[in-house]
């Protein structure tokens, strides 16, 4: 019988990434993957610490898992991620009975890790931030049933946002080499995946040789079988003419960007290190639906940054409103160990944050919905990508990137049809089958 492996994601695709490298290589020595928790043999926390919320969520579960293993003292656990960099001596002193404890740069060395663990019987603690990026084994049958596929292309951040933990955990910016990229698609794409995501924590600042972000796009594009390309998550300051024109031109590169905007304010800004104005950030609004009308726009936000008043407060709201934005991620600032802002003074009262941030969001609510309302009655192409959350519809994405819930059938997974909006929600629309596309 095969050894079995669970794993949580917390956080962010870069995450699920690091997750599915590790299932892979797990997968190619011989283990199987579980989604349930009691039966593995193995149990592995992949973690986040971008703000308080996921970081006492992976608490509260590791401490849940160590329970079990106080009952089945044979079950390895492994808890891996950017808390771990960010909260090591604490994770071990917490909870001593965690076997492997490694950082996000240090996934790609997890099987031997492993190794270590069980033969060696010693616990395995290493948060290096150097390790070298590593390709995935590419193991056939790995992603049978999935349509959708993410590809790192870079790793680590040189920007040093003043709120952010990011380049503290996922350490500098590296980019992967162009020839491993195209493989990986390529592989992705003979498995049956039809819909790529490329992943950084700054896609736009890639660099391969003279290679840039708009050339590898270009390059990846042309790969046959691809239907549909699409990456996260970009900096304005990075958003170049060429990746702009890159939306006009690449016929299967979806129309929608994230794009964090993080303030409307440019006294909160500059206080955040964000290097543009919100002057600048309306400009490149502009390019880019000059050049794809129909392009949707998403975006991150917080509120209640050190310092900032009713009026940046405001400019916020002004920005949210002059933009329309077709999806809004909005976070109150929370403090993070090590970051200059946790050190700025004039820091906003919890209370205020929350009452900011109900505001924000009901504003924001009433603009998502007016969008999508507005695709009622019309035609859209969707990639269907399996059976709803429900489990009694199936499931697709338009190209702007929104949920669509419709009836069809299993024949029609990893196919592009056509469905016409008959009901829209805040979070996704509900559509009727009208045609096959390919
Ligand atoms: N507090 C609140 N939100 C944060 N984010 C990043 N750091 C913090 C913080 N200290 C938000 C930003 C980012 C998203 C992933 O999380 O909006 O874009
Ligand atoms: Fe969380 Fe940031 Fe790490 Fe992603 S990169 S898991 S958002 S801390």
């Amino acid at each position: 019988m095969k050894n079995k492996f669970f794993i949580k994601t917390m956080g962010c695709q870069m995450n699920e990434y690091d997750s599915d490298l590790i299932g892979q290589e797990l997968v190619a020595n011989g283990w199987e993957k579980t989604d349930k928790i009691d039966n593995a043999d193995l149990v592995i926390i992949n973690t986040c610490t971008v703000r308080k919320k996921p970081e006492h969520k992976a608490y509260s579960l590791i401490g849940r898992v160590l329970s079990m293993k106080r009952k089945n003292p044979d079950m390895v656990i492994a808890v891996i991620g950017c808390l771990v960099q960010h909260k090591k001596s604490y994770i071990m002193d917490r909870f001593p009975d965690i076997d492997m404890i490694i950082g996000p740069r240090e996934v790609v060395r997890f099987l031997e890790y492993l190794k270590e663990v069980y033969t060696k019987k010693k616990k395995v603690i290493s948060t290096c931030l150097n390790t070298p990026l590593k390709s995935p084994p590419f193991v056939k049958g790995y992603f049978r049933g999935k349509v959708t596929a993410y590809v790192s292309i870079m790793q680590g951040c040189n920007n040093f946002c003043s709120y952010c933990i990011v380049p503290y955990v996922r350490g500098r910016e590296i980019s992967r080499p162009v020839n491993e990229i195209l493989q990986e698609v390529e592989f992705l794409v003979s498995e049956g995946i039809k819909e790529i995501t490329l992943l950084g924590q700054n896609v736009n600042s890639y660099k391969w040789d003279d290679l840039d972000f708009a050339s590898l796009l270009e390059k990846i594009s042309k790969i046959r079988g691809l239907l549909r390309l699409r990456f996260t998550t970009s900096h304005p300051k990075d958003l170049s003419e060429r990746l702009i024109l890159c939306f006009g031109e690449l016929e299967n590169l979806c129309p929608h960007i994230h794009l964090p905007f993080q303030a409307g304010s440019n006294k909160i800004l500059s206080l955040m290190r964000r290097n543009y104005t919100r002057e600048k950030y309306l400009e490149l609004i502009d390019k880019l639906r000059h050049i794809r009308p129909d392009i949707s726009i998403t975006s991150d936000v917080m509120v209640g940054f050190p310092g900032e008043t009713e009026d940046d407060f405001y400019d916020t709201i002004d920005l949210i409103k002059k933009v329309e934005f077709d999806n809004l991620y909005s976070f109150k600032y929370s403090d993070r160990p090590g970051t200059p802002a946790e050190k700025m003074q004039n820091k906003v009262d919890e209370k205020e944050k929350l009452a900011r941030l109900i505001q924000l969001q009901s504003i924001q609510k009433d603009i998502t919905l007016k969008k999508n309302k507005s695709l009622e009655g019309k035609e859209v192409e969707i990639l269907v990508e399996g059976l709803s959350k429900k489990g009694d519809q199936f499931t697709g994405r338009t190209p702007t990137n929104k949920i669509v819930n419709f009836d069809g059938n299993i024949n029609m997974i990893g196919k592009i049809v056509k469905v016409q909006i008959v009901q829209s929600f805040a979070n996704s629309l509900v559509g009727s089958f009208t045609k096959n596309v390919r």
